[in-house]
């Protein structure tokens, strides 16, 4: 059984990702984390398909410049987007991000289900769906991807943001969220609040298994002799972002 030493690179378009991250460092203690921010270009889930590939790429190919022995796309909308043309020029594991579907369809009783992504995510798959009896509604939040990543602190004006758009959502009597952006899961108390009682699902504790599953077969654990460490690294490095993602990184929130 061989191990790797080498950092996992996590790529997002802001701080969204770094829920993901948060989850992996539980699962993988042992672990040295590089997250990519492209802050500068975000968001990146209003932008045409080919853009989303064309930014993925020339930041992933500096990302694994830096020796990552396995890159996690933190981000629904690059997965959705651009997961093959990322795979084809990585030779390490590449694992992307997708709305936890399957959990809720297993958690309704009500037999409906909301999901919450990008434009993006949603134009590329089919995931408004029926899926058996359970009927699947997809909600367009257009715009929160940065109203949170702008607003962070600002609680109140988050659920205020969530409750005008899922308005439109408000009599399908579903009892199951779906965040399918990992913006949205920093975030998941106040979508608790807006939608009291359903359950708020997503992905990130299926995306932090799936990747210690896939060091483990392949031999690329760390063998846990050398001090973890996590770099940031943001294409808008500025005091005050760089502050506000080291913090997000600490704590729960
Ligand atoms: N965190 C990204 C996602 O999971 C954010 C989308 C954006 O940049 O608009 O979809």
């Amino acid at each position: 059984m061989g191990y790797d030493n080498r950092p996992i690179g996590f790529f997002d378009s802001g701080l969204g990702g770094l829920s993901t991250l948060r989850e992996a460092r539980k699962i993988l203690p042992r672990e040295s984390f590089i997250y990519y921010a492209d802050n500068l270009n975000s968001p990146y889930g209003n932008m045409e398909d080919e853009r989303i590939i064309a930014l993925s790429r020339e930041r992933i190919s500096y990302l694994l410049q830096k020796g990552i022995k396995a890159l996690v796309i933190a981000c629904n909308t690059v997965t959705a987007a651009a997961i093959n043309q990322i795979r084809e020029m990585a030779n390490i594991p590449v694992i992307g991000m997708e709305p936890a579907i399957a959990p809720a369809l297993k958690a309704t009783k009500t037999n409906k289900v909301l999901l919450l992504a990008t434009k993006a995510t949603l134009r590329n798959k089919g995931y408004c769906s029926r899926y058996g009896d359970v009927e699947v509604a997809c909600c367009v939040c257009l715009g929160l991807a940065p109203f949170i990543e702008r607003n962070y602190d600002d609680d109140e004006r988050i659920v205020e943001y969530i409750r005008l758009l899922a308005q439109p959502y408000s009599n399908l009597n579903f009892d199951c969220i779906v965040l399918g952006c990992t913006h949205y899961v920093l975030k998941k108390k106040m979508f608790e609040e807006c939608f009291p009682g359903a359950a708020i699902i997503d992905g990130n504790e299926g995306t932090a298994l799936h990747l210690l599953n896939v060091l483990a077969s392949g031999g690329m654990l760390s063998d846990g002799k050398k001090r973890p460490f996590i770099k940031l690294i943001m294409t808008d490095g500025s005091r005050e972002k760089y502050d506000l993602y080291r913090r997000i990184l600490k704590n729960a929130p």
